[in-house]
């Protein structure tokens, strides 16, 4: 599996530390910035990242800021991404499950890298249901 993720200035200590975790699981990474705490703003990298998913070079992405709510918000504008604000590890397995979530988003400002790393593991290893009730609620709220 090839992973995309993005951060601003408030994420990006932590997206280094994620992208070690990911690259210790042998998982290939498109790392999109930004490329140091300098302040920068967060919708260019959602942008960044959405683009990577909708052509198909990576499979699942990672958006982290300093709350994860203005890179959910960001991506969420994007036809065909499904972002998923999740600062646990219940949330990050039913994203996937129920919802078929294709970018995790996380705040720095709110939980460590200890936690961001086993809730992104969740998101990552979880497969979408596929379950004809899940199937109809998504594409019932994709053509809002
Ligand atoms: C940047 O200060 C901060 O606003 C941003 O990282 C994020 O939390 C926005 O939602």
């Amino acid at each position: 599996m090839k992973l995309v993720i993005g951060s601003d200035h408030g994420g990006y200590t932590m997206k280094q530390e994620i992208i070690e975790h990911f690259k210790s699981r042998g998982f290939e990474i498109v790392d999109v910035g930004t490329d140091s705490p300098a302040s920068c703003d967060y919708p260019v990298y959602a942008k960044k990242l959405t683009d990577i998913l909708k052509a198909g070079e990576a499979d699942l992405g990672i958006l982290i800021c300093g709350t994860g709510i203005g890179m959910s918000m960001a991506a969420n504008k994007v036809d065909g991404i499904r972002a998923a604000l999740c600062h646990d590890v219940f949330s990050a397995e039913a994203t996937r499950s129920h919802n078929n979530a294709n970018v995790l988003c996380m705040g720095a400002r709110v939980i460590g890298a200890g936690l961001a790393c086993m809730i992104a593991d969740k998101f990552v290893d979880t497969p979408f249901s596929n379950d004809e009730r899940h199937i109809r609620r998504i594409s019932m709220y994709s053509k809002l």
